[in-house]
């Protein structure tokens, strides 16, 4: 009769089997640095999803797709904005998480169905400033088509400005491109500033009925 088979290893050695009794089980402090390592690997793992995912701000829903959550509290046929934007007389409005320069910014309103701010009056800086809550954002006006000339994305009307005390003056120390992107400062009054700068930044979209 042949006796309990056993593993040998390429040597013809016998060799322990996985569920071998005789493997010494692991100290319970060793099951602790275990657990801890495969924690902390499960968190980083979370964490760069997270941070991958909120990069933008929060989840945008197809703008296109009638059954998207509206804001809250509207109701049907009646103007209204996606979940995560703000409505202001008739316009939504984005402001993003994470910080990017000028063009990424802009291509992410781009693809939500918006594009970069545009800011078209008094009322409209005012409630902008309110939001922006003393943090720098990105907005929709640019010269870099042709040195001086501002322009906003959408080709709108230049109608108001509001420019901090001496800008812009397409600063060329810091980028050799000089400065033909416009960001809100913490005043709320707009900056010239390298086009290459990551900030934060604010879409615009006409609400939707
Ligand atoms: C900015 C310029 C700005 C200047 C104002 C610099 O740090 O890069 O855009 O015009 O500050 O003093
Ligand atoms: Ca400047």
């Amino acid at each position: 009769m042949r006796g309990p088979e056993q593993m040998l290893n390429l040597a013809g050695e016998p060799q322990q089997s996985p569920g071998d009794p005789t493997m010494p089980p692991l100290t319970s402090r060793q099951l602790t640095v275990l657990t801890l390592v495969i924690i902390a690997i499960k968190l980083l793992l979370t964490t760069l999803v997270l941070l991958f995912f909120l990069q933008a701000g929060p989840p945008y829903t197809n703008p296109g797709n009638p059954l998207s959550p509206k804001t809250p509290g509207s109701t049907a046929g009646e103007p209204s904005c996606h979940l995560g934007w703000e409505q202001y007389r008739g316009s939504c409005y984005f402001f993003s998480w994470g910080s990017w320069p000028w063009q990424k910014a802009r291509n992410n309103c781009l693809v939500q169905n918006a594009d970069l701010l545009v800011i078209g009056d008094p009322r409209e800086q005012d409630y902008l400033v309110r939001k922006a809550n003393s943090t720098r954002y990105w907005i929709g006006f640019t010269d870099q088509r042709s040195e001086g000339i501002w322009r906003w994305v959408d080709n709108s009307n230049v109608t108001v400005t509001y420019w901090s005390t001496g800008e812009p003056n397409n600063e060329v120390l810091v980028s050799t491109a000089g400065e033909n992107c416009a960001h809100m400062l913490e005043t709320g009054l707009w900056n010239d500033g390298p086009c290459t700068f990551s900030y934060k930044w604010i879409c615009e979209r006409a609400a939707s009925v």
